[in-house]
């Protein structure tokens, strides 16, 4: 089992967050859980609703400074940042932790830390293209949830396993929930 930390920042794209959240814990790793305000908004917007994460997902307020994820003493497995909004991206590659998430996403970069960053925004800002390259060299995967059709994706909740497969992948966690190049199609 790993702990695992899972920021959702208030990009489009929520949906992939969801979708990790309960694989996480359908394999029993334990979850914690930051959740922007933005974030919250766009899950209203794109799911239709709020969102209740699983029951064991452990939730730490935004504006926690007292939460454990404050501190590289409480050890985490690795964080993902899914969607990672253009805003929270620049934060975490300055270093401006005004917020838990992204302080905890900087307390896993400077711990040394498995840090997957799924940054959404197109076209791209030179800043953010900038903030990317400064979070590759501190270590971070930088995965922006790219389409692809080479696993021919039947919709958009294929395409969304794609996604969480790929994030999974980062973490060294084996999934069959893509069809990967040279497998038989299903
Ligand atoms: C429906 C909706 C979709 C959005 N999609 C994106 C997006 O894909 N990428 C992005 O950088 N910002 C997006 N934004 C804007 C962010 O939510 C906004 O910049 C916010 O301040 C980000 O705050 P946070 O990083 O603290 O979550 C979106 C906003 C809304 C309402």
């Amino acid at each position: 089992m790993s702990r695992i930390v899972v920021g959702v920042s208030g990009a489009s794209g929520v949906v992939i967050a969801l979708r990790l959240v309960a694989e996480l814990c359908a394999r029993k790793h334990e979850v914690h859980l930051v959740v922007t305000d933005a974030a919250k908004e766009v899950i209203k917007h794109e799911v239709g609703k709020a969102w209740r994460p699983p029951k064991g997902v452990v939730r730490h307020g935004l504006r926690d400074f007292r939460s454990p994820l404050n501190s590289s003493s409480f050890v985490t497995d690795a964080m993902v940042v899914v969607p990672c909004s253009m805003k929270t991206l620049s934060a975490i590659a300055n270093g401006y932790a005004e917020n838990l998430l992204i302080r905890a996403a900087d307390t896993v970069l400077r711990a040394g830390r498995k840090l997957v960053v799924v940054p959404r925004e197109t076209p791209l800002s030179l800043s953010a293209i900038e903030n990317m390259t400064a979070l590759k060299r501190a270590g971070a995967v930088i995965l922006p949830p790219c389409v692809s059709y080479y696993h021919r994706p039947r919709g958009v909740d294929d395409m969304t396993d794609f996604f969480v497969g790929k994030i999974l992948d980062a973490l060294g966690m084996e999934n069959d929930l893509y069809r990967r190049w040279g497998e038989k199609v299903r």
